[in-house]
C-alpha cells in the first residue's frame, strides 16, 4: 500500500468522515458577522479552536480542513492546529485553492485558481505537519450552462492540482462541485454532474495522478434549490450511487461528500440511504462544511458562555454522520 493511499483510506475508513473547516478569511468573516461575531483574526481563531477542541471529535472525524490561515495559527495551548489534529489522531489538511473567479469569454462562470507556486506551497504544508489537501472547482446549472469551456478548464486545474499533491506527498480531495442553486430537476443535476465527473476522470488519467492515493469530494445528485419539484431521499440516494457507479473508478478508496447548501439533517439521511445500495466498490462518507459547524455556530454566537453548548451542537452532527454510514 502506498503512503498516499494508506492516508486516503485512513480519511474514509472506520466510519469516519472530514470536517471542512476551510472557509476563506473573506467567507469566514461574513459568518461571524451573521451570528453577530466581529470578524477578526483572533474570533476566526477562537472559533476554529472551539471546533478542533470539541470532545470525541476524533470519534467520528478522520481529518479537518484547514485554512491557510488557521494552519499558521495556534491554539491557547501554544499548539498550531496541525499539531494539536495530530496529537488528537486527526489528520490535518489544506485548502490550497485561492478561490473561484470569473472564467474569461464566460463571465458568468468560475474557473478556480491557485496553481501559480503550488509545488513550493506543497513542501512548505508537509513541513507544518499537512498530509492531505482540497481544491474546490464550481459548476453553475443554468440557461447554456456549464459550457464545455468551463468544465473543462476545472477539471484540467483538478487534474494539475491532483498531480502536484502527490508529487510532494499530499492526497489531494478532487473536489468538482455542481452548485444546487438555480430551479433545474434532479435529472438536470445528474445529467452535468455525470459529465462533468467522466470528463474529470479523464483528465487525471491524462496527467497519471494515481486514483488510489486521492479522495473525491462530490456533490450528491438533488434538485436545484429552488426547483418546485424536490425529490424524495430515496430518488437522491439512488440518483447519486447511479451516476458514481457510472463515472467513478473502484480503484478510487472513497467518496466523501460536500453538503452544498442542504440541511444537515437532510445531507445525514442522504448519506444514510446510499450505504444501503449494496454493493458500492468505494467507501461513502462525508467531508460536511455547513452541515457539520452550521449548527455550532449559531449555538455559539461568540459567547464564552455558549461554548460547551455548541460544541455539542457540532458534536451530534458528527456522531449522526458516522451512525448514518
Ligand atoms: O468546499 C466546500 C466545503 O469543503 C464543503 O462545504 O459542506 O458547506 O458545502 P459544504
Amino acid at each position: 500500500m502506498s503512503a498516499l493511499n494508506k492516508i486516503a483510506r485512513t480519511l474514509v475508513s472506520n466510519r469516519r468522515g472530514i470536517l471542512a473547516a476551510d472557509e476563506s478569511i473573506g467567507t469566514m468573516s461574513s459568518r461571524l458577522e451573521s451570528v453577530g461575531v466581529e470578524a477578526t483574526e483572533e474570533n476566526r481563531r477562537i472559533y476554529r479552536e472551539l471546533i478542533v477542541t470539541t470532545p470525541r471529535l476524533s470519534e467520528s472525524v478522520s481529518g479537518v480542513i484547514l485554512a491557510d490561515e488557521t494552519f499558521h495559527q495556534k491554539l491557547s495551548n501554544g499548539r498550531t492546529f496541525p499539531e494539536y489534529l495530530d496529537d488528537l489522531g486527526i489528520l490535518a489538511g489544506i485548502k490550497v485553492d485561492t478561490g473561484a473567479k470569473p472564467l474569461a469569454g464566460a463571465l458568468e462562470e468560475k474557473i478556480t485558481e491557485g496553481l501559480d507556486g503550488l509545488r513550493e506551497r506543497v513542501k512548505e504544508y508537509v513541513r507544518l505537519g499537512g498530509t492531505f489537501a482540497k481544491w474546490r472547482a464550481v459548476i453553475t446549472i443554468g440557461d447554456n450552462v456549464p459550457s464545455a469551456r468551463a468544465v473543462r478548464a476545472n477539471v484540467h486545474a483538478l487534474a494539475r492540482y491532483a498531480g502536484l499533491c502527490q508529487e510532494g506527498g499530499l492526497v489531494p480531495i478532487v473536489e468538482p462541485e455542481v452548485l444546487m442553486d438555480g430551479s433545474h430537476s434532479l435529472a438536470k443535476c445528474q445529467e452535468v454532474t455525470t459529465a462533468v465527473l467522466a470528463e474529470l476522470f479523464e483528465e487525471l488519467d491524462l496527467l497519471q495522478v494515481e486514483l488510489d492515493g486521492i479522495v473525491l469530494k462530490p456533490n450528491m445528485v438533488v434538485a436545484g434549490s429552488s426547483s418546485p419539484e424536490q425529490p424524495t431521499v430515496a430518488e437522491v440516494a439512488s440518483a447519486t450511487v447511479e451516476t458514481l457507479r457510472a463515472t467513478v473508478p473502484a480503484s478510487v478508496p472513497g467518496i466523501a461528500f460536500l453538503s452544498g447548501g442542504q440541511k444537515p439533517e437532510v445531507a445525514t439521511e442522504h448519506l444514510g440511504a446510499m450505504q444501503h445500495l449494496d454493493p458500492l466498490p468505494w467507501e461513502l462518507t462525508y467531508s460536511f462544511g455547513r452541515a457539520l459547524v452550521g449548527p455550532a455556530l449559531e449555538t455559539w454566537r461568540g459567547e464564552e458562555s455558549n461554548r460547551a453548548a455548541a460544541q455539542k451542537a457540532l458534536s451530534d452532527r458528527a456522531v449522526a454522520n458516522a451512525a448514518a454510514r
